[in-house]
């Protein structure tokens, strides 16, 4: 066996998938595809191909294929299915580097009347068709790219020791606050669909030392933005005996590390978003850090006056703090009052704790969140009451730190942020298959 394992199908029409062509340049091959557009010109028909793996220009020559392909090559309609045969060409001038001389169509599925034209179509229009707006070539390759992301974290946190630890959906805790929380009921209790995974990693990081987990979030947040999602999915590390530097150290590893598996795994997908890549090239560890204390200062030289200490950064706060950099620059020690229950303060300065979130550059915004976590019981304790948390909810999370309590530091992605902005993106709806906003659930 090679290093790759082969699905062996016996049997099957389809031989290959347009992402494999390039092995098969000069043979004969049968091709399971879709129309994605077509035009012709007297003789010559240009197919637009597609199968999910990749797109291929067909050429159907009239005097080669015949009279009868020809025709119905002209006639198909867009998203018509079929199989198609025909010889492998490399072509430089082709803009998918190859194309099909096509020799024989075999209709599956005719498509009557596809909504989704060449022609240029309304936001709202493509939402409410975003089970079919998936097929287009731009979708595809935000979808190639976030997938690329998903497959490089993976390889991230396997090669580094970590282990992969999967928190529950419906809870009885809510890490981040709770006006934001999805309440459903839970036989005779309530419960929560999870905001976070966190509270569940760090029992985890106790048992296993080193753990991320991937999986969905759900915020009940009334933000009608480009950066919010009322469902979205977060990779969450969580480090035992890692002080607050050390989280950081692995969270510029990290993103450097996708960023740059993006770049090497990408490029086509890159390209065809028109993708700038210059700046995501300089994405390399380490990061630049600039206390919250230092933010505030640089806002009021920039002309945000009215901002002041103990105030939250918004959108425009955070992008204006991300031009004065060239990479993702990390903003430290908040004020407590501002962050959640379970953030350790900064021993020489209580008010504030030790803490970074991740900006990303461009006006992408606010891409992760971490912190160290209080290890210490009487003080988690007392910051559980602080904010009027149960205590009864959180004993379980308090045994924690009543059974070798030990430093520790953890913190969460926002997968769509980041697949926003290292595909340059404009709008998180467009990073996920099916987008959860404000106002829509369907399809
Ligand atoms: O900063 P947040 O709220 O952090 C936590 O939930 C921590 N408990 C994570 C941890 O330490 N384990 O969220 C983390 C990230 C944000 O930086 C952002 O990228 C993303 O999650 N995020 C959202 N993405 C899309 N839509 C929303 N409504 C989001 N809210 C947060």
């Amino acid at each position: 066996m090679g290093d790759k394992p082969e699905i062996v199908l016996e049997g099957n029409t389809v031989k290959i998938t347009i992402s494999e062509v390039h092995q098969h340049i000069g043979e004969e091959v049968t091709i399971g595809v879709w129309l994605n557009n077509k035009r012709s010109s007297g003789k010559i028909a240009f197919l637009e191909l597609r199968d999910g793996t990749g797109f291929i220009q067909g050429v159907v020559v009239k005097n080669e294929a015949g009279e009868e392909v020809f025709q119905t090559a002209k006639s198909m309609s867009q998203e018509t299915s079929f199989y198609v045969t025909g010889t492998v060409r490399e072509d430089a001038r082709s803009p998918f580097g190859y194309e099909l001389q096509v020799t024989g169509i075999e209709i599956i599925h005719e498509a009557v009347d596809y909504p989704i034209t060449p022609k240029a179509h309304g936001t709202e229009f493509l939402m409410d068709h975003r089970h079919l707006w998936l097929r287009s070539r731009r979708q595809h390759a935000v979808m190639k790219i976030r997938n690329e992301i998903i497959r490089a974290t993976y390889e991230f946190f396997n090669t580094h020791g970590f282990t992969k630890i999967d928190p529950p959906i419906l809870t009885g805790s809510a890490p981040e606050g709770t006006t934001e929380l999805f309440h459903t009921k839970y036989f005779d209790e309530e419960a929560y669909l999870s905001q976070s995974g966190q509270l569940y990693m760090e029992a985890a990081a106790m048992a296993f030392g080193k753990v991320f987990s991937f999986g969905p979030t759900f915020r009940a947040e009334k933000s009608k933005t480009r950066r919010h999602l009322i469902e979205f999915w977060m990779i969450e590390p969580e480090m035992a005996f890692y002080e607050h530097e050390d989280s950081l150290k692995v969270q510029e590893q990290y993103v450097s590390y996708i960023v740059r598996s993006v770049l090497e795994n990408c490029k086509l997908d890159l390209h065809r978003l028109g993708r700038d890549t210059s700046k995501l090239e300089q994405v390399s560890a380490p990061f630049p850090r600039i206390t919250y204390d230092d933010a505030i200062e640089l806002l009021h030289e920039k002309g945000f006056e009215d901002i002041k200490w103990g105030e939250d950064f918004g959108a425009p706060h955070e992008t204006a703090i991300a031009e004065s950099f060239d990479k993702p620059v990390f903003i430290t020690h908040y004020p407590a009052a501002i962050k959640p229950f379970y953030m350790q303060p900064d021993a020489k300065r209580p008010e504030v704790v030790l803490c970074a979130d991740l900006i990303a550059p461009e006006g992408y915004g606010e891409i992760i969140g971490g912190s160290e976590r209080i290890n210490d019981y009487d003080l988690l304790l007392k910051r559980i009451k602080d904010f009027n948390l149960s205590e009864e909810a959180y004993k379980w999370y308090l045994d924690l730190r009543k059974y070798g309590s030990v430093p520790h530091s953890g913190f969460g992605l926002g997968l769509e942020r980041t697949v926003a902005w290292i595909s340059g993106v404009e709008h998180v709806r467009e990073t996920i298959p099916f987008p959860r906003l404000l106002n829509r659930i369907y399809p």
